[in-house]
């Protein structure tokens, strides 16, 4: 069997493959309205939050979409601290919705800074929201929220978070940090198929909602909500991936949720230190380096490209390259969701036997 090591989507255990085969349900019935509620309630403590969480279909993108379109209107100025693709893409959707976007960008494999955040904060009173990446999976970086959030609530500012590739594996309460919409995916730390997109709602995110223009209707969080009053979603839901994400959600909370995220903290340990060992070098800033993907810089003659290609076709085991302008200059480990340390060092094990023949030199 393949052993797919890629920061989503993420290998399923065997449960949660067994409940995809049920057969399909009303979704404007009982059985699916006990389903969605519960499946609710545990999204509630996983997020650490007793604010409104929804179940959207779609993919996480599709979350972040719903993040701007609910709270924001066009000409509303937003900063946006970017560490790399995905916080570009945040970004690239408020401004395509009429967000006048004020960057803040740092360089790839680094965190962002706090300090610059409250500075781009002082230096222009009229933004309304800070758009941030709490784990970003094109570099490998973890940022520290807890410090940005509280720069963000010192100016009382919005704060809309992409936490697709960390909540559910990474450390992120909440309402403890003060996130008005929260985002993860399915297909991430969830142990579920892609296809959910799942969002936190603060009260002060509805207080935007009630003025904001942007245009919107597949993701209004209104209608989420009061549908959601009566057990069912606006929209015909992704059915069998709520089976799926039920049966995990149970799995995790059997778990729970700071093992978990010991786990993932172990898994990502056992990533860095075996990457190095065999002489790579992490591409993350190590204090920040994410315990659920990690980068690995291209160097010493490496070519990822062939890699990639022998560690599938003689290992069977799939792990990323870089994307857009790190193409061919990192490759990345993904480690959420069903994952444990033996699985990482079956992947050390293998690299250490590949990195030769794909031109690396000690
Ligand atoms: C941090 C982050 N943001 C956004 C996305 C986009 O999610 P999706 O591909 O589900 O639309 C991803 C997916 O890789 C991600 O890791």
């Amino acid at each position: 069997m393949e052993q797919l090591r890629i920061p989503g989507p993420t290998p399923l255990p065997s449960e949660v493959l067994q409940v995809m085969s049920k057969q399909m349900i009303n979704h404007r019935g009982a059985e699916f309205g006990q389903m969605l509620n519960e499946v609710t309630d545990k999204l509630k403590q996983l997020f650490q939050t007793k604010g409104d969480v929804f179940l959207l279909t779609g993919s996480g993108t599709g979350g972040l979409e719903a993040a701007v379109v609910n709270t924001l209107s066009p000409g509303d100025k937003v900063l946006s601290v970017s560490i790399g693709v995905f916080g570009e893409r945040f970004a690239a959707i408020a401004e395509q919705f009429g967000a006048e976007v004020i960057p803040l960008r740092f360089d790839w494999g680094r965190a962002a800074d706090a300090d610059s955040v409250r500075r781009a904060l002082q230096a222009e009173p009229k933004i309304k929201a800070v758009l941030v990446t709490h784990n970003e999976t094109s570099t490998g970086v973890t940022n520290d929220l807890a410090s940005i959030s509280s720069v963000v609530k010192e100016f009382d500012k919005l704060l809309l978070v992409d936490a697709i590739s960390s909540l559910g594996s990474i450390n992120l309460p909440v309402d403890e940090w003060q996130c008005d919409v929260t985002v993860t995916g399915s297909q991430k730390g969830w142990m579920t198929p892609p296809g959910l997109a799942m969002v936190s709602v603060s009260q002060e995110a509805w207080q935007a909602h009630s003025k904001a223009k942007m245009p919107r209707f597949y993701w209004d969080f209104a209608q989420a909500k009061s549908y959601l009053e009566r057990g069912q979603t606006p929209w015909t839901p992704a059915i069998s991936t709520v089976f799926a994400l039920s049966v995990a959600l149970e799995m995790m909370l059997k778990e729970g949720l700071s093992n978990i995220v010991a786990r993932h903290a172990r898994v990502g340990k056992a990533a860095r230190d075996g990457v190095k060992s065999l002489g790579l070098s992490l591409f993350a800033q190590e204090s920040h380096a994410s315990n659920t993907v990690t980068a690995i810089a291209a160097s010493n003659g490496l070519d990822t490209k062939k890699l990639l290609r022998v560690l599938r076709e003689e290992h069977k085991i799939i792990l990323s390259g870089g994307q857009q302008k790190l193409d061919g200059k990192i490759f990345r480990i993904g480690h959420l969701g069903w994952v444990t340390v033996d699985d990482i060092e079956a992947v050390i094990s293998a690299l250490r036997v590949v990195l030769p023949q794909a031109g690396f030199k000690q």
